[in-house]
């Protein structure tokens, strides 16, 4: 049984896909096929970044490789009961420094690579969803990750299955969540004491 919230709406005109990717955690497992896997790296490549540095790298295991379970390993308990089933599993670096200097924006530029990935592979009809639980420290030294670059995220990539064979405290998660409105962020001009 799958918990029900009122579908997704926006209040302006935009591109559907926006509305179509969310984060679910019941996924099938089955094997992503290559020419897509490309296509959702290839979509992060064209990604904005500051001064054009391109600062993101990813570390990705397709299931029932070594290198995704490395890559599981370093993921809380929490969310390994669900990102177990998941056709790849990416950790998504930043250089911390550009041209020498320390970098000011470099997880800003991944988090738009991010962006990229996952709105590509809504399109593509298979979903994503990003795991800031996992332990840093254990996923520097399992993936080998050297001290000029951060850990932004790890991030699952599936087929989203029957959340019947999620735990039960998830079933009633799996769906489509509703956002602030518009006006909650916004203001003209100048600081806002209303935010
Ligand atoms: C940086 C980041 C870290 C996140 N970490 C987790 C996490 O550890 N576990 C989890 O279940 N979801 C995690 N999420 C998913 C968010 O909870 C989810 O994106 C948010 O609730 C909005 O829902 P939606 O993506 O379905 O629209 C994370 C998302 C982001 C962007």
């Amino acid at each position: 049984m799958t918990a029900h919230n009122p579908p997704r709406a926006a209040d302006h005109p935009i591109a559907e896909v926006f509305l179509d990717r969310w984060s679910p955690r019941a996924f099938t497992g089955e094997p992503i096929p290559d020419e897509l896997l490309a296509t959702l790296f290839e979509a992060m490549r064209w990604a904005p970044s500051s001064n054009n540095s391109q600062p993101w790298r990813i570390i990705y295991g397709r299931r029932g490789a070594p290198a995704f379970d490395r890559l599981l390993g370093v993921i809380s308990e929490r969310n390994q009961r669900w990102a177990k089933d998941a056709s790849v599993i990416l950790a998504l670096l930043s250089k911390r420094t550009l041209q020498g200097a320390p970098a000011r924006n470099h997880s800003f530029d991944a988090g738009a690579a991010w962006a990229h990935l996952s709105l590509q592979a809504t399109m593509a009809g298979w979903a994503t969803h990003a795991i800031g639980g996992f332990n840093e420290a254990a996923a520097r030294a399992s993936l080998g990750v050297s001290d000029d670059y951060d850990i932004d995220v790890c991030v699952t990539i599936g087929r989203r299955a029957d959340p019947a064979g999620l735990p039960d405290d998830l079933k009633p998660r799996e769906m489509p969540s509703q956002r602030n409105k518009a006006s909650s962020f916004i203001s003209e001009g100048v600081f806002s004491r209303e935010w």
